[in-house]
């Protein structure tokens, strides 16, 4: 069974919900899913995964020290996420604060590893965004991440 991943940084909870939103949108297509802190994550981890989905807050326009850390560490297995699909979502104080700057930054650093990635015609075009709590536009926005993420695994079988 293909197995996703959606790691979360969250300090007051925002990006957490909007993960969790995500979890939801994966589990509908039947996949595996594990939902992890990163601060409870080890690089290595992902190595287990057909999917890899990260959430941030905006911090100063990017990715928040403690998932840059993940990628840091990854290091250690550098071309070993060759292939594997990704995705990132984020949440900020201020429309204009950042978010798609900080989906980027963690999909760069995706695209560096090898990985593949699915833009969105329709719904948030990079990965969604939240301003501060998720709404329901952002919530279904997270949900349906999940669902199409859940969807290209099985169509390019892992
Ligand atoms: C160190 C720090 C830097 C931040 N930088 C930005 C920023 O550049 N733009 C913005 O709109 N919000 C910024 N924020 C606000 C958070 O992105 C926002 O409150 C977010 O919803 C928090 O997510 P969380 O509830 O998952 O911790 C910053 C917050 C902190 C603590």
């Amino acid at each position: 069974m293909y197995k996703a991943l959606v790691i979360y940084y969250s300090q007051s909870g925002n990006t957490k919900k909007m993960a969790e939103s995500v979890v939801e949108g994966i589990k509908k297509e039947g996949l595996e899913v594990v939902l992890k802190e990163a601060k409870d994550t080890e690089a290595s981890e992902l190595l287990k995964y057909e999917a890899i989905i990260i959430g941030s807050p905006t911090y100063y326009g990017t990715m928040a020290a403690e998932i840059k850390k993940i990628f840091d560490d990854s290091v250690s297995f550098h071309g070993k996420l060759d292939g594997k699909i990704g995705a990132a979502f984020a949440s900020s104080a201020n429309i204009g604060g950042g978010n798609e700057t900080t989906i980027l930054d963690i999909l760069n650093a995706m695209l560096i590893h090898g990985m593949i990635i699915q833009g969105d015609p329709q719904g948030d075009h990079y990965g969604p965004v939240a301003i501060g709590a998720p709404d329901a536009r952002s919530t279904r926005e997270c949900v349906r991440l999940g669902t199409r993420v859940a969807k290209l695994v099985k169509k390019l079988g892992g």
